[in-house]
């Protein structure tokens, strides 16, 4: 019955953003371009994925986080990159025995006791992992826009509709945070056409690089596509802006993860809306100092 309720009420929530107006969803916001994005909360100057990540990246003035989400094994959605607890966290002096530390293979109450920021510094030993909504608290306190990867789809079934879920619980679901404040992406096409689905009011990305003859299926349910920069170029770009997202905007492109002065503003160059960095200064030094 329960379960019955919460997905009546997900349903009309996502049905309803069927209904938002296309001047509500415009494409990434932000009067500088490119937007510099703060990778993993701005990786190089704190533990990534974590709250003081995000915090940092605030107090260095930028808008733009992104992040990583990921299921326990009781299903609370977590922030954290690898599949695996072990490079970001002290599980394996923790749990010696449960290599080799997938986070599906934790639950939230076993995550919630290993310190995720002493890796880094210990400076910052005690913090802690995230979970989805912790960490939608923050952003929102923070004034913050997130870039919400959706991390390894393929392992947690129906991440897409509870993931919106834990957005529409925390507010995140309305025209405004729609139209300024949220994109959701994935390496996944299926996931990232799951969520337009689901949500067709949510702006979407698709992390990598389809060929260009191919881009034009994707935009039937991606406002975004994300490459490395490794293998961007000019052309690829021109071809992404020449195509009409789903919103009636656009397409825009993200480029990662660019922490090189030079390399920023070669991307800058090429056309590009946004450049994913773990060093967010160092791109905003570069395009907007010189
Ligand atoms: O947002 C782009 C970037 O985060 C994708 O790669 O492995 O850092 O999640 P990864
Ligand atoms: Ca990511």
């Amino acid at each position: 019955m329960h379960a019955r309720v919460v997905a009546a009420t997900t349903t009309a929530l996502l049905g309803a953003m069927a209904l938002l107006p296309t001047s509500e969803v415009r494409a990434a916001g932000g009067s500088e371009r490119p937007l510099a994005i703060a990778h993993r909360g701005a990786a190089a100057y704190a533990p990534e994925n974590t709250l003081p990540a995000i915090d940092k990246a605030a107090a260095m003035g930028f808008s733009w986080m992104e992040n990583d989400v990921q299921r326990t094994e009781d299903g609370e959605l977590v922030v954290l990159h690898d599949d695996s607890l072990r490079r970001t966290t002290d599980v394996e002096r923790v749990f010696p025995g449960r290599a080799p530390w997938k986070v599906k293979d934790f639950t939230a109450a076993e995550i919630a006791r290993l310190d995720a920021g002493g890796w880094y510094s210990p400076a910052y030993a005690g913090t802690r992992v995230p979970t989805l909504a912790q960490y939608m608290r923050r952003i929102e306190h923070n004034h913050e826009k997130l870039l919400l990867e959706i991390k390894n789809p393929g392992l947690y079934p129906g991440i897409e509709r509870q993931t919106l879920k834990v957005l529409g619980h925390e507010g995140w679901l309305d025209p405004a945070h729609l139209a300024r404040r949220l994109i959701v992406q994935s390496f996944s096409a299926d996931s990232v056409r799951t969520v337009h689905t689901l949500a067709p009011g949510v702006r979407t990305a698709l992390l990598g690089q389809p060929a260009m003859a191919d881009l034009y299926r994707y935009a039937r349910f991606a406002d975004l596509i994300n490459p490395s920069y490794s293998t961007l170029s000019r052309a690829y770009v021109s071809t992404v802006h020449a195509l009409v997202g789903p919103h009636g905007a656009p397409m825009r492109v993200f480029a990662w993860t660019v922490d090189d002065g030079r390399r920023a503003r070669s991307l800058a160059g090429y056309g590009v809306d946004g450049i994913i960095s773990d060093r967010p200064d160092v791109v905003r030094s570069a395009l907007h100092d010189a």
